[in-house]
């Protein structure tokens, strides 16, 4: 039995150094790895130098802006441009189907559309045009604000931008996020007499990943 025993004792130890061991490997291991992704992070911020894109709306259209007395809807025909320019050296930006954009006078959505989808390179500034259509219920009381905000001069527009962007450096795909830009405007009026004036525009944007 001691015969037996005496043995046992280093044999278990060996094994618990065993399993010591094994942990400390996949730790390492771990923190290898961990270190290894924080470089390839801090690598792609210092060599990529990635910058979020800018856009602004440079210009609007109006082709319709009919009420409807019969059945109070409102028909907006537009066409926004919107200049957009991808800063990055290094990364090109794709702009992917199922895109939104709104047009919205006080809450009440006038006309909507989508974006082309299209590659942006580089360093390059693009002139979109995003055509918009939409017929909406529209309430004399909002028709009424409406014409205050036309005699005014001050007509408040929000214009709302959702688009799935794919990242790319090079050919290699990165990630897929989403961009959302909410663009408030203030035109000096909306119709197709005259091409509206933007007085003043401020943007808010975020990105979903
Ligand atoms: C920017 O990209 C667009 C779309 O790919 C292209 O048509 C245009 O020629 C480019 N502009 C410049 C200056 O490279």
């Amino acid at each position: 039995m001691g015969k037996r025993s005496v043995p046992r004792y280093p044999e278990d130890e060996n094994k618990g150094g065993g399993i010591c061991c094994c942990l400390c490997g996949c730790c390492c291991f771990l923190l290898v790895i961990m270190a290894l992704v924080a470089g390839a992070v801090i690598h792609f911020f210092y060599t990529m130098h990635p910058k979020a894109p800018s856009y602004s709306i440079s210009k609007m259209a109006v082709s319709k802006f009919d009420f409807s007395s019969s059945d109070l809807t409102l028909y907006t025909k537009l066409v926004a441009t919107v200049r957009a320019e991808n800063p990055n050296d290094k990364i090109g930006i794709k702009y992917a189907e199922g895109s939104h954009t709104v047009v919205s006078y006080r809450g009440t959505p006038l006309c909507s559309g989508k974006l082309p989808t299209f590659f942006q390179g580089h360093n390059n500034v693009t002139m979109l045009e995003i055509s918009m259509e939409g017929r909406h219920g529209f309430g004399s009381g909002l028709q009424d604000a409406l014409e205050e905000s036309e005699k005014a001069g001050n007509v408040p527009l929000d214009v709302y931008v959702t688009v799935p962007v794919q990242l790319q450096l090079d050919t290699y795909d990165l990630s897929q996020i989403k961009v959302n830009v909410h663009a408030a405007l203030v035109v000096d009026s909306i119709s197709p007499k005259k091409p509206p004036t933007i007085k003043s525009a401020t943007y808010q944007g975020n990105v979903e990943f």
